[in-house]
């Protein structure tokens, strides 16, 4: 049962310091929410960056605690301590190349962060546990758009295995302990407040500063670029609409007999690369050097979201164009760095 007054409920958001859990933490302090937030604060990139998100959600109903998902008494006093009725869990070592260079950070993070989370809401009878998944756990499927009723047993990256993982395991939680679980596979998510990894930052960066863009697999990339904003309107219209057993469970995967679902959030139009460079090309009005390198291990040619599940069970698809984030991005990145 969800707890009854929307706005008595207390709602923890992992992650709260990186790119996706500050925009839904701060979307949810905007709709009179009480918000707790943890973070470890890593310094896979900009820890500044991390702060001043932080800074940002300076609110009288904002709690934000310095945890590692890892550290199980940390994460038990936690709940002990605020008793979340809904948890977000968008903490996470991120990155898919990153995975090949430092593995048991994902490990550490993404399964041994996971049970504990896991576990904390068996004990503490959270209404709805939402989670990221991601993209990567299709591998090198060929069969597009990417449904969540594919097979999805080839990841190629350790970072995809850990988002399947966390599939596998919440469904044990859903079907043990009826935990509510929602496991979302996100679509390369770009915006405003970005992650400085990920393409848009990288080559919006080097091409302001002159320096040349590496573009993977000659620009024979796609991607279901999906902005920041699409994302968290999903994650919010999902919060009340925990899953229900499903009882022809074997005829849809992403379903279960117990309480448990998984999603696709795309923008379900997938961009070539080329395209998208174009699109940042125009709006800085300068042309990128680009340095055409092979595909890299670990990385994909192509991803596309099937969202009808999205749009049966919330009434929601994204409809950001990639000209609009694009632009929105640019306008950010410069006010940040004070770039005229
Ligand atoms: N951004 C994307 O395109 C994308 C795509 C698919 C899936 N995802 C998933 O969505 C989630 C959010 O991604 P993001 O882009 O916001 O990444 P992010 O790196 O910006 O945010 C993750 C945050 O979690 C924190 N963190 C990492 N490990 C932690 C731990 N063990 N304990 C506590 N905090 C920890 C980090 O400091 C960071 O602030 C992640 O699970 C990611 O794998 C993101």
């Amino acid at each position: 049962m969800i707890t009854p007054n929307k706005n008595e409920r207390t709602i923890l958001v992992t992650g709260t310091a990186g790119f996706i859990g500050f925009h839904v933490a701060r979307r949810l302090l905007h709709m009179g929410q009480t918000v707790i937030g943890i973070d470890n604060l890593n310094d896979y990139y900009s820890v500044k960056l991390k702060q001043d998100r932080l800074q940002l959600l300076n609110n009288s109903q904002f709690i934000f605690e310095k945890i590692e998902r890892e550290d199980r008494e940390a994460v038990t006093a936690l709940f002990a301590k605020h008793k979340p009725s809904v948890v977000i869990d968008l903490a996470a070592q991120a990155g898919v190349r990153y995975s090949l260079e430092n593995p048991f950070s994902y490990i550490d993070s993404n399964i041994v962060g996971f049970i504990n989370i896991l576990e904390a809401c068996r004990h503490h009878h959270v209404d709805h546990l939402i989670y990221a998944s991601s993209s990567s756990v299709y591998g090198m499927n060929k069969k597009m758009p990417f449904s969540v009723e594919d097979n999805v047993d080839h990841p190629v990256s350790l970072y995809a295995a850990t988002k399947k993982a966390n599939e596998l395991m919440a469904h044990t939680y859903s079907h043990l302990y009826q935990l509510p679980t929602t496991g979302l596979r996100f679509f390369t998510v770009y915006g405003p407040w970005g992650r400085p990894d990920m393409a848009l930052f990288r080559f919006t960066k080097a091409i302001l500063e002159g320096n040349p863009i590496d573009v993977y697999n000659h620009g024979n990339m796609k991607r279901d670029f999906t902005y920041i904003d699409d994302i968290v309107e999903g994650i919010i219209r999902l919060i009340d609409h925990p899953p229900v057993p499903n009882p022809i469970m074997g005829l849809h995967p992403g379903t279960s007999h117990a309480p448990y679902k998984i999603y696709n959030i795309g923008n379900n139009k997938p961009v070539k690369l080329l395209d998208f460079i174009n699109a940042i090309e125009d709006k800085l009005g300068i042309r990128a050097k680009k340095k055409l390198l092979p595909m890299q291990d670990g990385d994909v040619p192509a991803t596309y979201a099937n969202i009808d599940d999205l749009i049966r069970d919330v009434g929601y698809k994204p409809d950001t164009s990639i000209e609009e984030g694009v632009s929105k991005f640019i306008d950010w990145y410069k006010d940040y760095y004070g770039i005229k």
